[in-house]
């Protein structure tokens, strides 16, 4: 085999290599405090309705006085703050966010979002995420009367 065999394939390698490495820049400036690893963790806890029910307990305790029970960001502590945060019952808010963003968010904080740290379990931070991301209310279809 030639050595001129080698150069094409070395070039393909490249071309594969190198833009992957642009791409880890944070699309949201407000966000690159997350590190790239963290936004892009998968999330290793299905959606479920006990998921779901293990993070209730969580998110009435340490979220919804600022979050809002249903989600919307209207609590009783972040009025008092005067804190801004999204309503998570629309499914636009966090639709640019990775669960791995969510999850850094939970367990570290960011601005005036408070780290839950180690007061819930990894497993029970990717539980949060589960319920955040179940708040977002379903547009309601053409068949679906509005309630
Ligand atoms: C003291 C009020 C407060 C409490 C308590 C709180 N948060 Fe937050 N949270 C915020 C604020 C303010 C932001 C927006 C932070 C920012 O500026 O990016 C936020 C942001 C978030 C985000 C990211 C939203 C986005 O747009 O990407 C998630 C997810 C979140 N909170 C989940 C939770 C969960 C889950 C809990 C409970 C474990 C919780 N928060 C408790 C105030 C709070």
């Amino acid at each position: 085999m030639s050595r001129s065999a080698l150069v094409l394939p070395a070039l393909i390698l490249l071309a594969i290599v190198l833009p992957a490495q642009q791409t880890s820049t944070p699309k949201t400036p407000s966000y690159s405090a997350i590190p790239v690893d963290a936004a892009k963790a998968q999330n290793p806890v299905k959606s479920s309705p006990e998921s779901i029910a293990r993070a209730k307990k969580w998110w009435n305790l340490d979220c919804a006085m600022c979050h809002g029970a249903e989600g919307n960001g209207k609590g009783e502590t972040a009025r008092d703050m005067k804190l801004t945060i999204g309503d998570f019952t629309d499914p636009a808010t966090l639709k640019d966010r990775t669960d791995g963003e969510l999850y850094y968010i939970i367990k570290n904080g960011h601005q005036d979002m408070p780290p839950e740290g180690e007061r819930v379990t990894t497993e029970e931070g990717w539980d949060l995420v589960n319920y955040v991301r179940s708040l977002a209310k379903k547009k309601p279809n053409a068949d679906q009367k509005p309630q």
